[in-house]
């Protein structure tokens, strides 16, 4: 499948570098190419990688991922082009945080505070793209082929369309999670970008980056 990333940060990169390991061939787009870890990416994935514009990468896709740091969201859904997410599968991976950075508790401020979401707001901007929430509560290292000690993680998802959460909860099998939960239309993406907070402030807390959430059912 051909899909187009929007994001050349480290998201963005490890799920192009992971997303071509396991068979796609992706763009990803941003507004410097030039960037030195942009063209060393590149050399490592001359087969099945390119850069581009976010015009060019969000025409490139059958399916888009949104990589974008939350501030530069809106800008860079607007240089992609809206009419390039018609009817598309868009995976919403941003936490609309904002920029201030933790708290001494760890904590990361929403900027939209819980009124609404990054994921909502996505979908207000796309309406004519089926936005689905998805990587954003996980490590960009465990983005694709999860492992962990401790046992499967959860991948949550939220989003308006049935047959686009389908296609999303099939790309994340294909790409190692075994347990992906639905937890409902895209309103949910409050309560997901919220699970970022928690994961990101148990890492500011302990110094360790490397966990993920699981649901237990009995
Ligand atoms: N890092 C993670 O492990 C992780 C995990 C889960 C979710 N997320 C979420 O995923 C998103 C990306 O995170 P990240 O850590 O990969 O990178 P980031 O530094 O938050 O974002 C990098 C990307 O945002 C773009 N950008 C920044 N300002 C912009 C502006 N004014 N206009 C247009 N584009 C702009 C950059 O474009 P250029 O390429 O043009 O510079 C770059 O492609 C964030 O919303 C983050 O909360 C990250």
């Amino acid at each position: 499948m051909k899909i187009g990333i929007l994001g050349s940060g480290a998201a963005g990169l490890a799920l192009g570098s992971g997303l071509i390991r396991i068979g796609h061939a992706v763009m990803i787009g941003t507004r410097r190419p030039e960037q030195e870890k942009l063209q060393e990416w590149l050399h490592q994935h001359q087969k099945d990688g390119q850069l581009g514009t976010f015009a060019e990468a969000a025409a490139y896709g059958d399916v888009l991922i949104l990589c974008t740091n939350w501030q530069g969201t809106k800008a860079a859904i607007e240089m992609a082009g809206i009419w390039n997410f018609k009817k598309k599968v868009v995976i919403d991976v941003t936490n609309p945080l904002d920029g201030k950075g933790p708290d001494k508790a760890g904590r990361l401020e929403l900027a939209l505070r819980n009124a609404a979401s990054g994921g909502e707001q996505i979908q207000a901007w796309l309406q004519d793209a089926h936005v689905v929430k998805a990587f954003n509560s996980i490590g960009n290292p465990y983005m694709i082929m999860p492992r962990f000690k401790e046992g499967e993680p959860t991948m949550f998802v939220a989003g308006n369309d049935d047959l686009a959460k389908k296609a999303v909860e099939d790309l994340l099998r294909q790409a190692g999670w075994k347990d992906v939960v639905d937890t409902g239309e895209i309103e949910m993406s409050r309560h997901l970008e919220s699970l970022a907070v928690i994961w990101c402030a148990y890492g500011f807390r302990t110094g360790t980056w490397n966990h993920a959430f699981r649901l237990l059912r009995e």
